[in-house]
């Protein structure tokens, strides 16, 4: 059985269908890139998988059950809003990502000294090592997230969700997280899905790409329907072969 299945999800917000009929299987230590028009609920995918909420009908199953409530161990998150936490140090908040892991929190005495020294080689990987005690506050943007990403690759969660989480960088940064990112995660074997708005980088970090698209679309009212995964590239296999699953059809009206 596939790791995490998504199996026939339908979601609306009130009366307007914002998913219809996405099903995916995702194997342990798969690379999912999920690209797609603004708006077609990308991130609202994400939300179900992190049982943010619960799918109109259909079912998430991960390991074989429902999502927990608490991302904890199981699912770290990075959204493209950096979240770091205002009131610890930068190396402080590496600390805290780390902590996550254990089921007693926070560290004391030698393995606080421990955990610093290592938050320490992470913030030269992700170069943040010269303002390791700085506030996130007194950090440009980039920075922030640079630092909000390092935060959720320590805690080394069994699945990564990432919201466009390079999006705000510049390319030379984005370059240096993507290494980052590939050898952590070939330290780890996690699973991780990631939305990006840049197709090159869903291709070089993905294994599959996923493309979520409205097959039914209705010229005169684009939100009639909703929108579900219309193509699965094999990124490994230079894009091909792959595989078409839903041809789009533009809905004629009658009157
Ligand atoms: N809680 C909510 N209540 C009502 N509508 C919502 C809610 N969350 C999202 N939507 C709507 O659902 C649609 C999909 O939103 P979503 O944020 O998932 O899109 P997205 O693909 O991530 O877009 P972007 O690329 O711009 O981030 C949008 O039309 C949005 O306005
Ligand atoms: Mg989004």
């Amino acid at each position: 059985m596939s790791f995490v299945i998504a199996d026939n999800i339908f979601q609306s917000y009130g009366n307007r269908p914002i998913l219809e009929q996405v099903s995916l299987e995702v194997d342990e230590g798969e690379f999912v890139s999920i690209v797609g028009a603004s708006g077609c609920g990308k991130s609202t995918f994400l939300r179900l998988l992190l049982a943010q909420e619960t799918p109109t009908r259909g079912a998430i199953t991960v390991d074989g059950n429902p999502p927990a409530v608490e991302p904890g161990l199981e699912r770290g998150v990075v959204f493209q809003k950096y979240s770091t936490f205002p009131h610890l140090t930068v190396r402080d908040n590496i600390v805290a990502g780390e902590s996550f892991r254990r089921p007693w929190g926070r560290f004391f005495g030698a393995a606080q000294r421990a955990a610093r020294a290592r938050a320490d080689e992470t913030l030269v990987r992700i170069g943040l090592d010269h303002v390791a005690d700085q506030y996130p506050a007194t950090l440009s943007g980039g920075m922030q997230q640079r630092l909000a990403i390092g935060q959720a690759l320590v805690a080394r969660p069994r699945i990564l969700l990432l919201d466009e989480p390079f999006g705000a960088l510049d390319p030379g940064t984005r370059l240096s997280m993507h290494d980052f990112l590939t050898e952590l995660r070939a330290e780890t074997g996690m699973t991780v899905f990631m939305v990006t708005h840049d197709l090159e980088e869903g291709f070089k970090l993905g294994d599959r790409v996923i493309v979520f698209d409205k097959p039914r679309w209705d010229p005169d009212d684009p939100g009639a329907f909703g929108a579900t995964i219309t193509y699965d590239f094999d990124a490994r296999n230079g894009g091909f072969p792959y595989q078409t699953i839903k041809e789009k059809t533009h809905v004629l009206r009658s009157n």
